[in-house]
């Protein structure tokens, strides 16, 4: 017997569109949960949604045989920018299973180990900088973790320098991607009508999507003009043969992805690392342990790569992080048939989307205890996350369609982190500060400022 799915009250026409924040959708995703529960219904402009939000709910539907990552509201716009790149394309798209089958391998724990060097220099950027600032200098930590995963994605996989740490502001293609991306978010709430009135604002959108696009054409130019034998993503996208077709990617292919990896590569590191500075400052006890661990491993030497697997407290500071803030806070499946769920208790129709509250599932109670709210690295520690059970810590998504880069981001994380604690102690720039949010399709910490004080004694 199954059970009746809870719906908020809704409005002819707009049905839910008017019920979910503009600025922060994810706040109202998330109160609704708290009033309905693990499964809510609800109705954006005729998109019919469950929004699930346990441990058990997002296990069920992660299972690729029973649900396919469904292409819609936000993400479908997100399309308009990046086409058919890894992100945005439909499973059965040629062009999806070319690049995954490509790109894979250049994702792999040998390639991501070659990287360190790369890595290591950008986070060596961004530790100089903090220092020559000096303890009074104000640090907006979101912008600083965006120049430096925004060059490490350029410079790791594309060989090219975009020296963001040498500039006033920030990169024309940040903004323009962050805007592109608000916009995305903010259509998909939004009656098309309307969006089709709206001339300025869907001028901008245009602009936006240009600026980005000749950042990437630039890129693969330049490869164009100074080749180079370097088996970075760019050359094997341009270079590389499918083994399974034998087909390389279209020109086109290969600018949607790079766009992609420009985006998808920096945006969610720069979240991650920005949140976990936060959870270290409002936690002491972890960030005594984080920089007792950093002395004993590193000591006054520069990271080696052989350090990363030591670091295990960082590790788990990590993981605890995504946990509670993971970046990119929601993602959605359709079933492939008309399906139940919850142990046969919620019936979900095959023309459903099910919207998964990340951020909210990996606060289940049932897997986290009562202190689920709370930020404990220790959970993360001697075994425990690998006992956890399955698919209840998810932030890198799932299955086939789950995050190519994860190794990547979380190599480059570990490297900034440790690089930062290794020198400095880190202040709140207001004392009274507590976590505030701004949200694009991802989520950052929002007006989080720090100071960064020299160790005593450290190099
Ligand atoms: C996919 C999260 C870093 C490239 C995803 C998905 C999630 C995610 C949740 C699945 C989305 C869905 O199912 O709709 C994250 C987080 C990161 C991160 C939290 C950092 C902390 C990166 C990096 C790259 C990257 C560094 C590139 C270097 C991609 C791509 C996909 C993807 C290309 C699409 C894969 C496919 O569908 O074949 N990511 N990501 N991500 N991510 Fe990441």
């Amino acid at each position: 017997m199954t059970s009746s799915i809870p719906t908020p009250p809704s409005i002819p026409f707009l049905g839910h569109a008017a019920s979910i924040e503009r600025e922060v959708p994810l706040r109202s995703f998330r109160l609704l949960s708290e009033q309905y529960g693990e499964i809510y219904e609800l109705n954006i402009l005729g998109r019919k949604l469950f929004v699930i939000s346990s441990a058990q709910l997002m296990n069920d539907v992660s299972d690729d045989k029973k649900f396919y990552k469904n292409m819609s509201g936000p993400l479908l716009l997100v399309r308009n920018g990046v086409g058919d790149g890894l992100f945005t394309a439909y499973n059965e798209e040629p062009n999806w299973g070319i690049a995954h089958r490509l790109l894979m391998p250049a994702f792999g724990t040998a390639s991501i180990r070659d990287m360190f060097p790369d890595m290591l220099d950008l986070a060596s950027q961004l530790t100089l900088k903090w220092e020559r600032f000096g303890p009074k200098h104000r640090i907006d930590p979101a912008e600083d973790f965006t120049r430096l995963t925004f060059d490490t994605i350029a410079l790791c996989a594309m060989s090219y320098r975009l020296n963001s740490f040498y500039r006033e502001g920030s990169h024309p293609f940040i903004q323009s991607m962050a805007d592109f991306l608000v916009e995305c978010n903010l259509r998909a709430n939004r009656p098309g009508l309307l969006t089709s009135i709206m001339v300025q604002t869907n001028a901008k959108y245009e602009e936006d999507i240009k600026t980005m696009t000749e950042l990437a054409d630039e890129i693969i130019a330049e490869r164009r003009r100074n080749p180079t034998d370097k088996k970075d993503l760019l050359n094997i996208m341009l270079f590389s043969k499918d083994p399974k077709t034998g087909e390389s990617l279209s020109d086109i292919n290969i600018r949607n992805n790079l766009l992609t990896f420009l985006i998808a590569g920096h945006e969610t590191t720069s979240g991650l690392l920005t949140f976990a500075l936060y959870y270290l400052i409002k936690s002491p006890e972890a960030m005594r342990k984080a920089h007792e661990e950093v002395d004993e491993i590193l000591g006054d030497q520069q990271i080696q790569l052989t350090d990363i697997s030591k670091l295990k407290y960082i590790d788990a500071i990590l993981r605890e992080t995504m946990r509670l803030s993971p970046t990119a806070p929601m993602r959605t499946v359709r079933p492939f048939e008309d399906i139940t769920i919850g142990d046969g208790k919620y019936f979900v129709p095959k023309d459903y989307t099910v919207v998964i509250n990340t951020i909210v599932a990996q606060r289940d109670p049932a897997v986290w205890g009562e202190d689920s709210d709370k930020f404990r690295p220790e959970r993360m520690l001697d075994g425990k996350f690998e006992a956890l059970p399955p698919n209840s810590w998810q932030p890198f998504g799932f299955g086939m369609r789950a995050c190519i880069g994860r190794p990547f981001a979380w190599q480059e994380a570990i490297i900034a982190l440790a690089a930062l604690l290794q020198k400095f102690e880190f202040v709140l720039d207001d004392p009274s500060y507590e976590l505030e949010l701004k949200q694009s399709l991802t989520i950052k910490p929002a007006h989080f400022y720090v100071h960064a004080l020299p160790r005593e004694g450290k190099p």
